[in-house]
């Protein structure tokens, strides 16, 4: 039985100075069973990760998705500490920076050029800007979840403080329905069509080109956000999988172990405008240790069978969800949604019970039993079949609990602490 004696001393000392006790919504403790599961991490080692109460997980939150190679690997860690030594964001470049530039225009598929920022959004927000300036129209067509910039977020259902007219200048279309799509670039003057261009299931054949066809009929950029698919199904991202490129594309995440770096890629004539007014700039855009680690890190991403790999335990691991959502018949409450690589559980309410209750007998067990995920796995190089067969013992457990809540219409007994309770919640039960 795990204790959580530190984490929760931690916590409570947080929360009364930093909001939600961490810095990532989806990592904080509102995201899990409050008192009864882990908030702080001490070290990591492959899949595994080791909390402030010496707990020992399988991780398949991989940090959200940055870890791809796994926690203290000795080829990342000597790539950074060489660098460490020299010098992190210096008064000039490093040769690294060429170095990786060369690299990423060499494997992803649609990459002329690449400017370097830090985070997911950045890298989003300045795809989209440079569409904007090279278009001279404004509105934007997303779909997905592209950061916490005003654009995106302006036209999601979080969108308190972005004032109205920049809520107005981004619509959502509807992914895998090029009929929604094509009716409102007809009725926008649309700078640019952002998706992400995995989401539950993957494209319908077609789509991609559709969309493609679409948006320059319409002439508007296409870009891709592969801050989530890049560097998870192949070395070029969905691009590469699917074979169509767009014109910009967004990378972050995974491209570094974790270590903080995203870029914006695509078109020459699209990332030139850097040099003619377009401001995409930032402090620590040529930080070199993201930018070692991230020339390492691609290193073993690029070894033969990598992706197989990974797809092969994603496989396993996917079957094996559906197969206990059919043994335990909780077709009704629970589904399986993802591509192998990147895959996991949905909630849905039963009779009294909402989605969260549901979603709250699964995160408490998964945790009772070794497992620290977030409903949708991430997979990095060390996760073997050993550790999948241990996710799909734990998700045995959680489905028959999930069965014995809904027979009896109550978690009553079954939950120990606190319910999961993201500060953005669905409307529906
Ligand atoms: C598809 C996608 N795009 C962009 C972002 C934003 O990335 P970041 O949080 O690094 O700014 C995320 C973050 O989860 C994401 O999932």
């Amino acid at each position: 039985m795990h204790t959580f004696i530190k984490t929760n001393e931690l916590l409570e000392r947080e929360i009364k100075v930093s909001p939600l006790a961490a810095q990532t919504y989806s990592k904080s403790y509102r995201y899990f069973c409050k008192g009864v599961a882990p908030s702080y991490m001490d070290h990591g080692e492959g899949c595994y990760i080791y909390d402030v109460d010496g707990n020992k997980f399988i991780d398949f939150m991989c940090a959200l998705g940055p870890i791809t190679i796994g926690y203290n690997d000795p080829d990342v860690n000597a790539a950074v500490i060489r660098q460490v030594n020299k010098f992190a964001s210096g008064s000039l470049q490093s040769e690294l920076e060429v170095e990786l530039a060369e690299k990423l225009c060499d494997i992803i598929p649609c990459a002329e050029m690449v400017r370097f920022v830090k985070n997911g959004g950045d890298a989003t927000t300045a795809a989209v800007r440079l569409a904007r300036a090279y278009t001279g129209r404004d509105v934007i067509l997303m779909s997905g979840y592209h950061g916490m910039h005003d654009w995106s977020i302006g036209a999601s259902a979080n969108n308190k403080g972005v004032p109205q007219s920049v809520c107005d200048l981004t619509v959502n279309f509807i992914y895998n329905d090029l009929l929604d799509l094509e009716n409102k670039l007809q009725n926008n003057s649309v700078a640019a069509v952002i998706l992400e261009p995995i989401q539950s299931d993957g494209p319908k054949e077609g789509y991609l080109e559709g969309v493609k066809e679409l948006a320059h009929k319409y002439g508007a950029i296409l870009i891709f956000d592969e801050v989530v698919s890049g560097f998870h199904y192949a070395l070029g991202g969905a691009q590469e999988v699917f074979g169509v490129s767009p014109d910009l594309v967004a990378f972050g995440k995974g491209m570094a172990n974790g270590y903080p770096i995203s870029a914006v890629a695509g078109r020459r004539d699209l990332l030139e405008q850097i040099e003619h007014g377009v401001f995409v700039s930032t402090t620590f855009g040529g930080d070199s240790i993201s930018m070692a680690a991230s020339l390492a890190t691609i290193k073993q991403l690029e070894q033969p069978g990598f992706y197989e790999h990974i797809n092969k335990i994603g496989t396993i691991m996917r079957d094996g969800i559906r197969e206990r959502i059919e043994k335990y018949n909780l077709g009704e409450t629970l589904s399986v949604s993802g591509m192998p690589a990147h895959c996991g559980v949905s909630f849905e309410g039963h009779g009294s019970l909402s989605y969260l209750d549901i979603q709250s007998v699964y995160s408490q067990t998964m945790i009772q039993n070794g497992i620290l995920v977030f409903a949708i796995y991430f997979l990095n190089k060390n996760h073997t079949e050993k550790e999948a067969y241990d996710y799909l013992d734990a998700t045995d457990k959680a489905f028959a609990l999930i069965r014995q809540a809904i027979d009896e219409d109550s978690v009553d007994g079954i939950l120990l602490g606190g319910k999961v309770d993201p500060v953005f919640k669905r409307n529906i039960k």
